[in-house]
């Protein structure tokens, strides 16, 4: 198939170029670079440096390429910065989105896969853990809410358009690299926890900061459902083959077990063979204490399964490409 990739450039998106480019795919990566790294756009794929916005240039470019399908990756995610400056997260992650499946009719492409967030859930309440897809959803800040609506529009899009198939996938905490240590996460500003945890095991910053201990969760820490980048990305290739015109996929993308944050930080200790120095501090407004996915629906329906489960397993992938990649895409020389 012919597929365009949004937001190829970044950590995601980047995995998912080059799995379908394994796969024997034939991919385009579309990336504004705000926050996406050329040099993670793998292989010979060509990288078209745009704005998702411009719907009359992505027309052009859907057409000129003749795109199957479209994975739709770009998004500013963020959680603190969409509550101070929501109406750039609407904009980049609502609007731009309803341009690109504009330009996608226009160019007759049927065919989307949408990265959406378990932030759509909110806070859900004791008896909707593990979260399934039906539980309500009520986001708690603009960046749950701009991915919201463009769930709801799909979801509108795809009943009233017979021809139009689309996957929306929810996903929980992302994290590890590839095999090949080719391409991994990297954030600047780094704020999620892994990376941070290691960057801290590497000396790249003095100690990790506990946000809350005062959870009511088994250790007083957050629980989240971290799942490897590389199966959440054959999630997506094996939804993008089973989609269906009239019938959307809704699926939650997480292992099905939870992990606090302490937990985290002793895997990585393991990993990293040393002591990370670590300090309590006061909970991060808006973090809700447990989060994680019942993943039964794709497993049923697709056959999907995480295969890489261990925590150990998941923070040695982060690890491998962080000691390899200590200052991300930046480094020209690559330690080890
Ligand atoms: N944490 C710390 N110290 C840190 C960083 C994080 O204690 O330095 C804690 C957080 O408070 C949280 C857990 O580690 O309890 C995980 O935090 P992350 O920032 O890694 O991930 P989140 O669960 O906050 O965020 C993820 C996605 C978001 C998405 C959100 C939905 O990265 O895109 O889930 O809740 F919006």
């Amino acid at each position: 198939m012919n597929v365009l990739v949004t937001g190829g450039a970044g950590y995601i998106g980047s995995h998912a170029v080059k799995s379908l480019r394994l796969a024997g795919h034939r991919v385009v990566a579309v990336d504004n670079l705000s926050r996406g790294f050329r040099a993670a756009v793998t292989g010979d794929t060509p990288l078209v440096v745009h704005e998702l916005g411009d719907w009359e240039h992505i027309t052009r470019i859907l057409r000129g390429n003749r795109i199957d399908c479209v994975m739709h990756f770009a998004a500013l995610a963020y959680v603190g910065e969409s509550v101070d400056d929501p109406l750039r997260y609407y904009r980049n992650n609502t609007a731009h989105a309803l341009e690109l499946l504009h330009a996608m009719r226009l160019a007759g492409v049927r065919k989307f896969v949408f990265s959406s967030t378990c932030a759509t859930y909110g806070e859900p309440s004791p008896e909707h853990i593990p979260i399934r897809e039906d539980c309500p959803q009520r986001p708690i800040n603009p960046y749950g809410w701009s991915k919201f609506f463009v769930e709801r529009a799909l979801l509108d899009h795809c009943r009233a358009t017979p021809d139009f198939a689309c996957a929306i996938l929810r996903y929980f905490n992302v994290a590890g690299a590839d095999r090949e240590t080719e391409i991994g996460e990297a954030h600047n500003p780094e704020t999620h926890l892994i990376p941070i945890v290691l960057q801290a095991a590497l000396g790249l910053r003095p100690h990790v900061e506990i946000y809350g201990t005062d959870y009511p969760t088994p250790d007083g820490t957050c629980i989240r459902d971290y799942i490897h980048v590389e199966d959440l990305i054959a999630a997506h290739l094996l939804c993008m083959d089973r989609l269906t015109p009239g019938t959307p996929m809704v699926y939650n993308l997480g292992i099905g077990r939870g992990h606090s944050v302490r937990e985290i930080i002793a895997a990585a200790e393991r990993v990293a063979g040393g002591k990370i120095r670590v300090v309590e501090g006061p909970r991060r407004p808006g973090d809700p204490p447990r989060l994680f996915a019942d993943p039964s629906r794709i497993q049923r329906d697709l056959g999907w399964t995480a295969k890489i489960t261990a925590v150990d397993d998941i923070i040695e992938s982060a690890w491998k490409w962080l000691s390899r990649h200590p200052q991300g895409y930046t480094s020209q020389h690559p330690v080890g």
